[in-house]
């Protein structure tokens, strides 16, 4: 059987785990917002038309913050057409998705309903159709407290009090051909920065991210970076970063690499950042805001779910409903793994998305809720992270990917929380067709171990249903076992994600 060994020192930390990575993202697309977060007359439905059994499921995720309104949508989007009175809001074309918006949700929706579901905002502004004077009437409306036409606009429409949004994105994937709005680096740099500086005169501490590019398969990537953050390093806090990953051409073993990909790319994106650093003469540093990422098989999707063309420009119709496998959940863990390890520079991060679309939670129109395999690794991740992400030396057999190159059998990060004397480890076995032997060496006396659980299933391919979610969980690995010498050792079944947990005795 093949071995690894994590070695871990408490000591030696990267820095804190933020409750930010564990963010997610909810769009204007397919049904997310209708039939997803918001669906009146649901039998479990609050007063505002929420739906109570999605919010249960966005607590048990551990939810941190939540982009909005897009992604793609926000690029033609008219935040106004979306508040006052429901009755009075326009229908819109909306062309990233070929589907009319009713604009039945709307800001203030999206707000009331965060509280409810307890997350933080992260509001997105459209730079592709419009510019500075709509992101400052946007700002406006939502922070000024009170006295300007448009925040007696929102006190007119029921919200009293300004509601503090702090996050914003500045456009989205402005470097994308299939944006509405499309801009080269030049042009968006310049953009981002003028709405940035305007911005910041309403609210100094606004904490802003700038379009990086769409993935690191772009041609343009890097030198798209190096454009938009030389015009703006001063004016901005974050860059973006986006990624999707699926199985191509059969392709199970690069597939599972997906990570070393996503390390590369924030990797990059530190040093691009770094670079323009050096060369402006900055001081602060630029974060990464991973505000898009997740498994999505697009031609998967196309498969069962054709896209809506021609004069159907249908409301809220099944778009991007992917369902994920065993094998799909372990990358999702993995890619969670990457980003925790990179915790020094990646200070925000959202799945996308929530739900329906590309998502780990699953809704019936006026019927149940079902949770996606990916549903699992996030919400472990999410609820036993704390404390500091710890440097973790994997030494693992590798192997050869036709895509990342040479990747480890496993991969692993640990946490450790100082105040409770608990040391999570969360790893992954990346071997398709046997187990792992793992040990576990921990240079800190008195740890014991409370649990190990795994996650995995003799058919990867396995998928949850609305009819059967729970046939594959985290289940207690019996494996696991302190040795003679101090150390923790388990068996890492194929293609599986791991969590062990020590305490402090
Ligand atoms: O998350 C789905 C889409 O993927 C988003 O709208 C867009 O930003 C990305 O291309």
């Amino acid at each position: 059987m093949a071995q690894a060994t994590l070695t871990i020192d408490p000591a030696f930390t990267i820095g804190p785990v933020r409750r930010r990575t564990f963010g997610s993202f909810v769009e204007h697309l397919g049904r997310c917002v209708y039939e997803g977060i918001y669906e009146p007359g649901h039998p479990t439905a609050d007063e505002d038309g929420f739906r109570g059994d999605v919010i249960e499921l966005v607590k048990e995720l551990g939810i941190s913050t939540v982009r909005y309104p897009g992604g793609n949508f926000v690029s033609g989007y008219r935040w106004e057409d979306g508040v006052g009175p429901v009755e009075d809001r326009p229908k819109r074309l909306d062309l990233a998705w070929h589907s009319t918006e009713p604009n039945t949700v709307g800001l203030d929706e999206f707000m009331a309903w965060a509280r409810k579901a307890d997350v933080e905002p992260m509001m997105a502004v459209n730079l592709g159709t419009r510019g500075v004077a709509e992101a400052l009437e946007v700002l406006e409306y939502a922070n000024i407290a009170g006295g300007t036409a448009r925040s007696d606009q929102r006190r007119a429409n029921g919200a009293e009090e300004p509601y503090g949004i702090r996050m914003w994105c500045l456009g989205n994937e402005m470097d994308g051909p299939w944006q509405t709005g499309h801009k080269t680096a030049a042009e968006y740099g310049r953009l981002a920065a003028e709405t940035a500086r305007a911005m910041r005169q309403i609210q100094p501490d606004l904490e802003l991210v700038a379009c990086g590019s769409s993935s690191a398969f772009m041609p343009t990537f890097g030198s798209w970076e190096h454009t938009v953050l030389t015009e703006t390093y001063e004016l901005v806090d974050y860059v973006s970063a986006h990624v999707y990953y699926c199985e191509g051409d059969n392709d199970l073993g690069s597939f599972l690499a997906s990570a070393v990909n996503m390390d590369h790319f924030i990797e990059s994106v530190v040093a691009t950042a770094d670079a323009v650093r050096a060369a402006g003469k900055h001081t602060k540093r630029i974060h990464i805001s991973f505000d898009e990422w997740n498994v999505w098989d697009q031609k998967r999707v196309e498969s069962y779910i054709p896209s809506p063309t021609g004069d159907d420009w249908p409301i809220a119709p099944p778009l991007l409903e992917d369902h994920y496998t065993v094998a799909d959940a372990v990358v999702v863990g993995n890619l969670l793994i990457s980003l925790l390890r990179h915790t020094d520079r990646v200070h925000s991060a959202s799945q996308a998305q929530l739900v329906n679309v590309i998502a780990p939670i699953m809704t019936q129109k006026g019927g149940g809720i079902w949770k996606q395999t990916i549903f699992h690794p996030f919400a472990q991740a999410s609820s036993l992270a704390k404390g500091a992400v710890l440097r973790t030396l994997v030494d693992t057999p590798t192997y050869e990917t036709a895509v990342h190159g040479t990747a480890g059998l496993v991969d692993a990060v640990a946490t450790w929380d100082s105040e409770s004397g608990e040391l999570v480890v969360f790893a992954v076995n990346r071997a398709q067709d046997e187990a792992t032997e793992l040990a576990v060496d921990v240079r800190m006396a008195g740890l014991e171990l409370v649990e190990a659980t795994s996650y995995s299933h003799s058919d990867h391919t396995w998928q949850a249903s609305p009819e059967d979610d729970s046939t594959v969980l985290p289940v207690a690995n019996e494996s696991a076992r302190t040795t003679a010498d101090g150390r923790v050792t388990l068996s890492l079944p194929a293609i599986s994600w791991n969590v062990v947990r020590l305490r402090r005795a």
